[in-house]
């Protein structure tokens, strides 16, 4: 394998995956009696009760354009203003945001842990030997 080329188009594929996550909505069930921790936008904890049996939704789509609020001052006084959480420009596509190091975690189009996608890497290969070999 060229292994530039396979790079390059790996991140290709990943950055229309984290537009394009082909499945929106991960659903997943609380196995037991937990909390979700989270900030408010003054920075502030909260801790969200999850007991066991909560339906829950992990959200590629939010999270692969998950934006930030945050306030900017200004001399004319304070604004609030989203700016980009995880991913720099969410909107633009940009394969080179998969060039060198990323965010693992912001990205989860095959699921993350335990139950994710067992056909990841054949994907990868499959779509390489498909564009690029043309096999
Ligand atoms: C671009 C293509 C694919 C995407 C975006 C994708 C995405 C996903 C996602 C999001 C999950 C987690 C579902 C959940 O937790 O409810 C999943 C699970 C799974 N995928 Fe894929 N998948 C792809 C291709 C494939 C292929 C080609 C195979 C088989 C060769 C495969 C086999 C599986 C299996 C067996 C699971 C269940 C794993 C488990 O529960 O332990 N997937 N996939």
């Amino acid at each position: 394998l060229d292994v530039v080329r396979f790079t390059y188009i790996q991140a290709i594929f990943y950055e229309a995956l984290r537009m394009f996550p082909l499945v929106l909505h991960i659903p997943k069930e609380s196995a037991f009696d937990t909390t979700l921790r989270t900030k408010n936008k003054n920075g502030e904890t909260v801790v969200i009760p999850c007991p066991k049996g909560t339906q829950l939704n992990l959200s590629a789509i939010a999270l692969h354009f998950n934006r930030k609020l945050v306030q900017h001052w200004y001399n004319t006084g304070t604004q609030d203003r989203f700016t980009a959480k995880y991913w720099r420009d969410p909107k633009a596509f940009n394969p080179d945001r998969f060039q060198g190091d990323w965010n693992r975690d912001a990205f989860i189009p095959f699921s993350a842990g335990a139950r994710s996608c067992i056909g990841r890497r054949y994907v990868r290969i499959a779509c390489y030997l498909e564009k690029v070999v043309g096999y």
